[in-house]
């Protein structure tokens, strides 16, 4: 099944993505390092949709496709929200909890509207931050992000 038929168009700027899509499909079907993705347009533009195809088509497609809105984490949940925490973390961390990465590994975590998080650089330092549970930093899903607007995140 050719999941990119999901993405229907015949317009020159949908086959030209398309393209990039088989692309991108081409250079990681064999990787061991899959580069983070950033799909960039105007809301209603199908990024959600190219995040899906993406997945499911790509190495990954096997694995979770695990779907975040970024903008609907508060602030101080981030850390806890995105790489969990270990019994003992905080006075109420009775249990372990497993972070949005952690139930991503093996597959793909779409960090969707990532403009939106309270605080976006987060999430490339806390990746190394001391406090960020040990399973998640192990954890090593694809990362697909996207914005409605230019990002440098
Ligand atoms: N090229 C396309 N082919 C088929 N459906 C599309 C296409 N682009 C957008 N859609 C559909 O339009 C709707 C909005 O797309 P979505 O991926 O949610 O956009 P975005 O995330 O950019 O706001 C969804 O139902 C999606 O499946
Ligand atoms: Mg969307």
């Amino acid at each position: 099944m050719d999941v990119l038929g999901d993405l229907l168009g015949q317009a020159s700027s949908i086959v030209a993505l398309r393209e990039q899509i088989r692309q991108i499909l081409a250079r990681t079907s064999h990787a061991h390092w899959l580069p983070p993705l950033l799909l960039q347009g105007e809301t209603g533009t199908g990024k959600n949709l190219v995040a899906h195809v993406i997945h499911r088509a790509g190495p990954r497609g096997a694995g979770p496709f695990v779907d975040v809105n970024c903008a609907a984490i508060p602030d101080g949940l981030l850390e806890a929200e995105l790489f969990g925490f270990e019994r003992g973390a905080f006075t109420d961390a009775r249990q372990p909890k497993a972070g949005l990465f952690q139930r991503a590994n093996g597959g793909t975590i779409f960090l969707d509207e990532i403009a939106l998080l309270a605080d976006p650089s987060f999430c490339r330092s806390s990746r190394n931050a001391p406090s960020a549970a040990s399973a998640a930093r192990a954890a090593n899903p694809w990362m697909c992000r996207s914005s409605r607007r230019p990002t440098r995140i």
